[in-house]
């Protein structure tokens, strides 16, 4: 792509600013649809929200599928954790190697963590290994799409349905992703979305749970709203039901109508940020393909909606020497993830092997990926990398 080519809707990074490894887009349209919800005045839960849920079902092209909106994609797990009854004695297989909210989403419920590893070439949940963790107390399957990878979901779902599991995919950074031509959402078990300061898309903080089953959205609007059996379809209106039961436990994790604003603005800009970070993530992997030293993904990046880039190092020693490289040089860098399985909290729980995880948690480095870039952050994030490698 030539620099005449490149729109961007963000400015320019100047050349002494550090390179940030997120740079969300709230430009006028986003700013502007904020101060139309905070002026209607109504903040909390409404008619906003729901049409933000309504939005993702028709991005996502959920033909039925239903979109439940909570505060965050952690949040989400949990409500689906809690709508398929995870509880004390149960078990859930995840991997060890994603960011631990998915696990405290878990954990929370009562289950236990089961550890398992990933698979090489994507990093995500390797089904032969989730096959071999299986036992009696099994209730299901986290997935995670990492950096916007698809998962094997279908392989993964068709196990779990084999012993009458059920999967939880965590597709946090997969919004907009596609696989076998269907966007992610629109097929599996359950799927979670986040769309938190740093995501796709934005609302600032909040998640979305998306159902198969239709019938589930009701429990679901109960376990988001203090269990309250009848107040969503008003507070849809912009208004309140008085009268109420309370039908179970309930977690007060819904989307506001100013998150929801936000999220609105930001939809129909979605496809434009997908196609500038896949280009970024090419033009990366053309400047680092020749580099001895470093392992790239194994994507052409199409059908992808890369929410981070991500290179693996020789090993974690070379990994902290490249990120002081770049910070010298101004260029901020991350680390997605450390191994779970590591973390005190859950020293006690049952694991698989973890071979492909250990490897991967001391070589993975994030690299700045922006929904906009201009030509000359590219080119210093490319140099800087380069450098460091004398290439
Ligand atoms: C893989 C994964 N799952 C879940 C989450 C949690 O999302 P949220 O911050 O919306 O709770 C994150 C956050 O970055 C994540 O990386």
């Amino acid at each position: 792509m030539d620099q005449e080519d490149m729109v961007s809707k963000l400015p320019p990074i100047d050349r002494d600013a550090v390179v940030p490894v997120y740079r969300p887009y709230l430009g006028p349209e986003v700013q502007e649809a904020a101060r139309g919800a905070l002026e209607a005045g109504w903040l909390g839960m409404g008619k906003l929200s729901m049409e933000f849920e309504q939005g993702l079902e028709r991005y996502l092209q959920l033909d039925g599928r239903r979109a439940v909106a909570t505060n965050s994609c952690t949040e989400a797990i949990h409500l689906a954790g809690q709508l398929i009854g995870l509880g004390p004695g149960d078990e859930v297989i995840c991997p060890a190697f994603t960011y631990v909210a998915g696990h405290q989403a878990i954990s929370r419920t009562g289950a236990s963590i089961v550890f398992c590893d990933v698979e090489e070439g994507h990093l995500g949940l390797d089904p032969d290994r989730v096959r071999e963790l299986i036992t009696d107390r099994t209730r299901a399957v986290l997935v995670v799409d990492y950096l916007g990878l698809p998962a094997r979901v279908d392989d993964i779902v068709a196990i779990a349905r084999e012993h009458g599991l059920r999967v939880i995919e965590d597709a946090a950074h997969a919004f907009g992703t596609r696989s076998g031509g269907r966007p992610v959402g629109s097929f599996g078990d359950i799927t979670c979305f986040s769309f938190g300061p740093v995501k796709m898309i934005t609302t600032l903080e909040g998640g979305a749970v998306i159902t198969p089953d239709p019938a589930d959205v009701q429990a679901l609007h109960e376990l988001r709203h203090l269990g309250i059996d009848a107040d969503t379809d008003a507070r849809y209106r912009n208004s309140r039901n008085w009268e109420f039961d309370v039908v179970r436990q309930g977690y007060r994790c819904h989307l506001g109508s100013v998150p929801a604003a936000i999220g609105l603005a930001q939809l129909p800009l979605v496809d434009e940020f997908i196609a500038n970070r896949q280009e970024y993530c090419r033009r990366y992997d053309a400047a680092f393909r020749d580099v001895e030293g470093l392992t790239l993904f194994d994507t052409d990046w199409k059908d992808v909606a890369p929410y981070i880039y991500v290179v693996r190092t020789r090993d974690a020693e070379e990994r902290g020497r490249l990120m002081t490289h770049l910070k010298e040089r101004g260029i901020a860098t991350g680390i997605h993830f450390l191994g779970a399985q590591d973390f005190s909290f859950y020293e006690g729980c049952r694991r698989g092997g973890l071979e492909v995880t250990d490897r991967a948690t001391g070589q993975v480095l994030t690299l700045p990926l922006h929904p906009y870039m201009d030509e000359g952050t590219l080119t210093r994030v490319t140099d800087g990398v380069r450098s460091f490698y004398g290439a």
